[in-house]
């Protein structure tokens, strides 16, 4: 249901801009969505997408498609595993991001290593422990002989056969991912809908804490108008490489080597937890970027637990321990030589972590609020 609302959104965005389509009108609380001048939005390529996106045929086993691991009824997650599930239960390294809002993202996946969500949606479909193909010609075997798929891309894109290609799956695709977008949450109505009653006075101190003592906002931002709660950019908080500070050197230096040697990125850190630990530094070989990960989004956190790169800690409570020890999960651990100089401890009481954790429930879109309902009957 929800995702024909996606449908329809944008529909009827189409028919209420003007020509020239270079941005989408939002949700409260979120600006446009950026559309690449190259992938114009258009509702019959928004419709293919979400086909190709629910379409377990482009895995090895006829069982795996996007949504197994963006469900639409789990807020485009696959909460609550810790890490994924692919082909055959084979469990990847990583926890599933939301695709809801992942619109806004500069740069996709935990490290970032792909620029668009054209580029991103190529992956999964060969990568040995998610969708598991061998390569991407069954792909375009089937939309260039299946009848729906012939028709549908002849009508969006005006190409058929060997004219299609693997850029026309990728483009339809990021356009249905640019329709699930969702703001108009609590804390929505309060900052920038200015209705003050929008949220309970535990969620208003724990914003007060977010902006302040606690300095969330510092990476997770929110500007005058508008709050993506990201930077978009890539810090170490001590998450995964806490765990393997003697090994970092030796498998960095393992890593660098089999990179050098032509190994496929995608596939090393989905398929090692050590090498996913290394966060962003598998991208750019740089060890300013040791275990350093994406900022996440905040909006609808409380629906997608468990938590960071790694789904290790299981609650929004435990996320905030994490901060509130200077990046240690465990009061007392060491803590990591990579670690952002922005991470120290917080000196919050337990009052402060109970009302940070107010907070993020205030940062629900009614969409997701509703669906976790209806799926628990
Ligand atoms: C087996 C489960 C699985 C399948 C199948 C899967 N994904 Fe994902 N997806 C993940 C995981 C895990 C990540 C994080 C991986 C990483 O960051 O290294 C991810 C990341 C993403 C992201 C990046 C979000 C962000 O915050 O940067 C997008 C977008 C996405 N997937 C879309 C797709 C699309 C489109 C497909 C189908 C072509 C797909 N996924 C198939 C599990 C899956
Ligand atoms: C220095 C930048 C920075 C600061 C400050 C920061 N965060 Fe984060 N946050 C991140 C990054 C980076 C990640 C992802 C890390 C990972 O997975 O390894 C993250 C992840 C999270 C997650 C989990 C997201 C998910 O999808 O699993 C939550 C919740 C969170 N932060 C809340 C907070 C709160 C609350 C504060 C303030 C107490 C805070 N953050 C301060 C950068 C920061």
């Amino acid at each position: 249901m929800r995702i024909m609302k996606g449908y329809l959104f944008g529909v009827w965005t189409l028919a209420a801009t003007s020509i020239s389509l270079t941005a989408m009108a939002a949700p409260l609380g979120l600006p446009p969505v950026p559309i690449p001048a190259d992938n114009p939005q258009s509702p019959e390529k928004i419709k293919l997408g979400g086909k190709l996106f629910h379409d377990k045929r482009f895995s090895s086993t006829g069982q795996v498609s996007c949504a197994t691991c963006h469900d639409a009824k789990k807020t485009f997650t696959d909460s609550p595993l810790r890490v994924s599930q692919g082909i055959n239960k084979l469990k990847g390294t990583r926890n599933a991001p939301t695709v809801v809002n992942a619109a806004y993202f500069h740069k996709l996946f935990w490290d970032g290593r792909e620029p668009s969500l054209e580029e991103q949606s190529k992956d999964p479909m060969v990568n040995p422990v998610e969708m598991g193909l061998p390569n991407h010609q069954p792909v375009l075997k089937l939309i260039r002989t299946d009848p729906e798929y012939v028709k549908a891309f002849k009508a969006v894109f005006d190409k058929s056969g060997d004219q299609l290609t693997m850029e026309e799956v990728k483009k339809a695709i990021a356009s249905f991912e640019r329709t699930i977008v969702a703001g108009d949450s609590p804390f929505d109505h309060y900052y920038f809908g200015g209705d003050k009653k929008a949220m309970t006075p535990a969620q208003i101190r724990g914003f007060q804490v977010f902006m302040g003592q606690g300095r969330c906002v510092s990476c997770h931002t929110v500007e005058q108008d508008q709050a993506l709660f990201t930077d978009n950019r890539f810090h170490n908080i001590g998450i995964g490489i806490n765990q393997m500070q003697k090994d970092v050197a030796r498998l960095a230096d393992t890593f660098l080597k089999a990179k050098t040697q032509g190994g496929n990125v995608d596939k090393a850190v989905l398929s090692d937890p050590k090498t996913s630990n290394l966060g962003r530094f598998a991208v750019t070989d740089a060890l300013d970027d040791m275990g350093s990960f994406k900022t996440s989004t905040l909006r609808n956190i409380a629906m997608t637990a468990p938590y960071m790169h790694d789904g290790s800690l299981k609650t929004l409570k435990e996320v905030v321990v994490h901060y509130n020890n200077g990046g240690v999960t465990k009061k007392g651990d060491r803590v990591n030589d990579f670690l952002s100089g922005g991470i120290r401890p917080l000196n919050l009481s337990e009052r402060q972590i109970s009302d940070l954790v107010a907070f993020m429930g205030a940062l629900t879109s009614p969409e997701y609020a509703k669906s976790v309902k209806t799926a628990k009957k």
